[in-house]
């Protein structure tokens, strides 16, 4: 679905009127993804996530190297409707993504904007809505929708547009606990019910265990790539690059080193439960305690 081969970005800094200079911040990054998988993106802060992310629907162009879509390669011109298309993006601020005056109005806003038959767009916004949950609030105004909602309704507006991807951009950067939640709980469904690849970017490690793979950048690089069970098997990568890991894996590792034979690594409180059940009682126990 992405294929990406020895990607290079640079930005021009205007250091003054006259001069100007060149900053790599994407430096030979390779990755394929492929259909349907959920591919998680994390890094520190300006480690080339957001970039990257810009590349996958040409809102940036490679200085080196290649990016190809489907198939379609993103310096190609003519298939820019196309992979802007198979492309839904969602950002980090759900208030600057809002175009609309009512909720459904806002969601026709892509569809519209590629001139389908009004009974198409009606369809595709009930669809997209349903699918995040809010058909209820169809008439509303976004603006007094919850942030969690608010972002929900930015999804719904990147599924109307029926993409094969959907890329987000730190959605839940700006969320309560709860309204988080259900964020990630609609970005699942999409990708395990729709089939829809997923290109998580986020800061909150707890949101990637569920991720097919996982991807590690730092300082323009991809310093990692595997599943949450290897990514998490050596938190010291993520550490040395000051990330976080999810509580319990944490909590997890530091049992393991003061001596409690915990298998490690523990993703998920669901594990870490079963674990202690398994040691408590004495390792005797069915796994599916
Ligand atoms: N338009 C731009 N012009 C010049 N430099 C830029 C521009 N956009 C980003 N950068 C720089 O490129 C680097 C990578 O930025 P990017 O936004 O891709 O990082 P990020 O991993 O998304 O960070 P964050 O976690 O803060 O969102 C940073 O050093 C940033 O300052
Ligand atoms: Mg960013």
């Amino acid at each position: 679905m992405i294929n990406i081969k020895n990607l290079v970005h640079r930005y021009t800094i205007w250091e003054s009127d006259t001069k100007k200079s060149k900053k790599t911040v994407l430096d030979d990054v390779t990755l394929d993804i492929s259909p349907g998988q959920m591919v998680a993106v994390l890094g520190p802060n300006g480690s080339g996530k957001s970039t990257l992310a810009k590349h996958l629907n040409v809102l940036l162009l490679p200085d080196e190297g290649t990016v190809w879509i489907d198939g379609k390669d993103t310096k190609d011109v003519s298939a820019l409707w196309n992979i802007r298309s198979n492309v839904g993006m969602v950002f980090q601020n759900p208030d600057n993504q809002i175009v609309g005056t009512s909720v459904e109005e806002d969601v026709a806003f892509g569809p519209e904007n590629k001139n389908l038959p009004s009974e198409v767009i009606q369809e595709r916004v009930a669809d997209s809505l349903r699918a995040v949950g809010l058909l209820h609030k169809r008439k509303s105004s976004p603006f007094r929708l919850s942030g969690g909602q608010k972002q929900r309704v930015a999804i719904a507006g990147a599924l109307a547009g029926a993409p094969k991807c959907i890329v987000l951009d730190e959605p839940t950067a700006m969320l309560d606990p709860a309204a988080r939640k259900e964020v990630i709980n609609v970005i699942n469904r999409l990708n395990k019910e729709a089939g829809i690849t997923i290109i998580l970017i986020t800061h909150h490690t707890d949101e990637v265990v569920g991720a097919d793979k996982i991807i590690l950048m730092n300082q323009g690089h991809i310093i990692r790539e595997g599943t949450p069970e290897e990514l998490f098997d050596d938190i010291s990568i993520l550490k040395a690059v000051k990330m976080d890991v999810p509580q319990v894996t944490e909590l997890a590792w530091r049992l393991k080193s003061r001596g409690v034979p915990i298998r490690t690594p523990v993703l998920t409180e669901d594990q870490f439960a079963a674990e202690m059940m398994r040691i408590y009682n004495g390792d005797t126990i069915r796994e599916d305690c």
